[in-house]
């Protein structure tokens, strides 16, 4: 089984990935660290020099790879996949896919000034921009997050909460 979270920059899929993997007793794999970790650079550098388009071709290629692999794992996805070319189709063909949905205001609440500064597209934002551009970016990206096999309404909820609710869709769905 693999379980790939999908949603918007600061939604929480890395954290809630890392528990979710720890509770399933499943491999836990985080898509930006893993292309951190491979290409030797910061994504910011790797937008910056690189330019994004040879950044989500990087994604594309780990969705292959673990696509591909054996054994069950938790994928944290960035942001911006399921909005790249047939990724959705191609997550959803090989697992279950769970959009962690939050609105543009609660995001903007939860992230730290290191958040944004990590996020090429976040960065250098004041905080009414930050709301704005996240409204319309959102926006843009949600008929994508919609593809998802299954929409996670977070507000309220606590990671354990989060966390049970996913396993016991996976169950039914077993
Ligand atoms: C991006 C999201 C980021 C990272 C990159 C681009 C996006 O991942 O992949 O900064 O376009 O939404 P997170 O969703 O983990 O922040």
């Amino acid at each position: 089984m693999k379980i790939f979270l999908i949603g918007y920059m600061g939604c929480g899929k890395s954290s809630l990935g890392k528990k979710l993997a720890k509770a399933a007793n499943m491999q836990f794999v985080d898509m930006d660290s893993l292309i951190e970790e491979r290409e030797g650079a910061a994504i910011s550098d790797i937008f910056r020099y690189e330019g994004e388009e040879y950044f989500r071709n990087l994604e594309r290629s780990i969705i292959d790879e673990l696509s591909a692999a054996d054994g069950d794992m938790v994928i944290s996805t960035g942001g911006g996949v399921p909005a790249w070319r047939d990724n959705m189709a191609k997550i959803n063909s090989v697992g279950e896919s769970f959009y962690l949905r939050r609105t543009a205001e609660q995001i903007a609440s939860r992230l730290s000034p290191r958040g944004r500064q990590k996020r090429p597209k976040l960065r250098g934002l004041n905080d009414e921009e930050l709301v704005a551009f996240m409204r319309e970016n959102m926006a843009e990206r949600e008929p994508y997050y919609m593809q998802a096999t299954h929409c996670v309404e977070c507000a309220e909820r606590s990671d354990a909460e989060l966390i049970e609710y996913i396993l016991s869709v996976i169950k039914k769905n077993e």
